[in-house]
Parts: C-alpha cells; structure tokens; sequence
C-alpha cells in the first residue's frame, strides 16, 4: 500500500477529504455546533490570552468563530485541499497541513486551547486515535484545554434503523433502500452480532460509503479512555444540548446524542 504525506498508508478517507466536492461541502457550513457555543461563551473572557491549535480544521467552520478572538491560531488538515480553502478564505490566520497522528511540525507544550472538532478523530482506529490524544495532550501547555466530539456507540440503533430495508409506495424509493441497505450489511457484516458496542468501528454511510469506517464509543467509555491518559476536569455535552455535565455523570453511559462533545484538561506541573 502506498504512504501518504504523513507516512502513513494513504487510505480512502484521506482521499475522499481531498476530493472538491468534499471540500467544498465543508467551506459551506459556518454556525456553531450548541456546545461549541457554551465552549466559546465560556472562554470568550480568556481567549485572548490563549494560543489555540484547531485540527482537523476542514472548511474553517470553526476558524470563523475562534480565531478572531484568540491571541494566536494554527488551523492544521491532513488534506491538502481543505488547508488550501482555508488560506484562501481567512488569509489573516496561519494553517498548515498535518496529520493528528503525528503533529511533528507542533513544538511541546505549545499551545493553550486544542480543538479537534466534528467528529474528525473518528476516522482513525483504536490505536491511532490514542496516538492522535496524546500528541494533543503533548501539544498543550500544563493546564491547557482540550475539546474533541466523537461519535456516541448509543446511537448506532438508530444508525441501523435508517439503513433498514423499507419497501416504500414507488418503485424507486424502495430499490433506493434495497442498495443501501445491502451496501451497509455488506460492509457491516456482524454488527448485529458487536450490538450493543461499547466501542469500535462501524461503516455508518458518512460521504455515501466514501470513508472507512467510523470509531463510535459510549459516552463513559471514551472519558475512561481521557482518564488513562491523564486527563482531569472531563466534561461532556451531547451535540444536541448546550450543557457540559461531569465526565463522572452516571447518566453518561446512556445518553442518546449522536455524538457527543469531550473537553478536558491537562494537569498542571507540579
Ligand atoms: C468531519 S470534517 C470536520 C471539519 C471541520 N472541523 C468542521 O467542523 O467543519 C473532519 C476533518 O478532519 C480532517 N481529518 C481527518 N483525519 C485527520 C487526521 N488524521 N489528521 C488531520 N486531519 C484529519 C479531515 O480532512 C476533515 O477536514
């Protein structure tokens, strides 16, 4: 398998994130998702007196909204196309293309604020998304602030429902739900046998099958997993509500949310 810019091998994902017409569906959308807002409400006062690093920065949804207000701002993207839009569209901020698994461009303890938002870690698997949190951890000076969302594995029924097959009043319609729901049982074999998942990967028909499969995880799970790396002050938000709750909230482990909102922090030096 060829490598791609990171060193990594190159895979459908990447691919699909530099094709124009990803790109430009990610230059579209530019409001806040509800917890993003509570997140910015809550820093707007200190903003200014953090150096922000936003990964996974597509489309500069989020450059919008932050990177007026923060002393300094890196946007970074593994996709070259989608760094390129960015620099075109906001040529007042700095953007750079670099993989999350690897930030070798990103100097220790470096910034304040890390964002990766939208779900984007979702696309690397169990052991390259632990590499992608700790290089966040490591980007981040002691005390400094993390935020990702990640897909919630309460959801996937509702993921499997939607990809049920339907026979509908025409013709069209239900041929239309005859392939996608042989698409996603195609690609999603023994779901059905991993139900209910507590974490893992799953082809949920994000970009029309054009990604590889997702990392969905269980609210309580995924703060287990920020514990084992070192990280406090966990709270979480589903991407429906504009409430952070402790990451030790039993209701955690049940919330339906689609996805759901991580922020923590990382220790001070002692
Ligand atoms: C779902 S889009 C979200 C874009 C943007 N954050 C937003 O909220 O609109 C995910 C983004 O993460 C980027 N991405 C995915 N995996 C990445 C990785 N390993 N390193 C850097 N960027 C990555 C993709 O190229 C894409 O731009």
């Amino acid at each position: 398998m060829g490598q791609g810019m990171s060193g990594f091998a190159s895979d459908l994902t990447h691919a699909t994130y530099e094709s124009p017409d990803i790109v430009a569906l990610y230059a579209r959308p530019d409001g806040l998702q509800k917890p993003e807002e509570t997140l910015l409400s809550q820093l707007r006062p200190s903003l200014g007196a953090m150096d922000m690093l936003d990964i996974g920065v597509g489309g500069g949804r989020t450059t919008r909204h932050f990177a007026p207000l923060a002393r300094s701002y890196l946007g970074v993207d593994y996709s070259a196309g989608m760094i390129a839009r960015c620099k075109a569209e906001f040529p007042a901020f700095s953007f750079a293309v670099a993989d999350a698994r690897r930030l070798a461009s990103v100097a220790d303890e470096s910034f304040d604020f890390v964002l990766f938002s939208y779900n984007g870690i979702d696309h690397l698997d169990s052991r390259e998304r632990t590499m992608a949190l700790t290089e966040m951890k490591r980007a981040l000076r002691p005390g400094g602030l993390m935020v990702f969302s990640s897909h919630n594995a309460n959801y996937l029924p509702a993921i499997i429902d939607r990809f049920r097959f339907r026979i509908h009043g025409n013709l069209r319609e239900t041929l239309r739900s005859l392939k996608w729901s042989g698409v996603f049982w195609g690609k999603n074999g023994l779901l059905q046998y991993r139900m209910p998942l507590a974490a893992g990967r799953v082809h949920d028909g994000t970009h029309s099958f054009r990604s590889s499969a997702l990392y969905y995880v269980r609210p309580d799970i995924g703060v287990a997993e920020l514990r084992r790396l070192g990280m406090i002050d966990i709270v979480c938000a589903g991407n429906e509500s504009r409430d952070f709750v402790p990451g030790d909230d039993p209701r955690l482990a049940q919330d339906p949310n689609p996805w759901i909102y991580y922020a923590s922090r990382k220790p001070e030096r002692i």
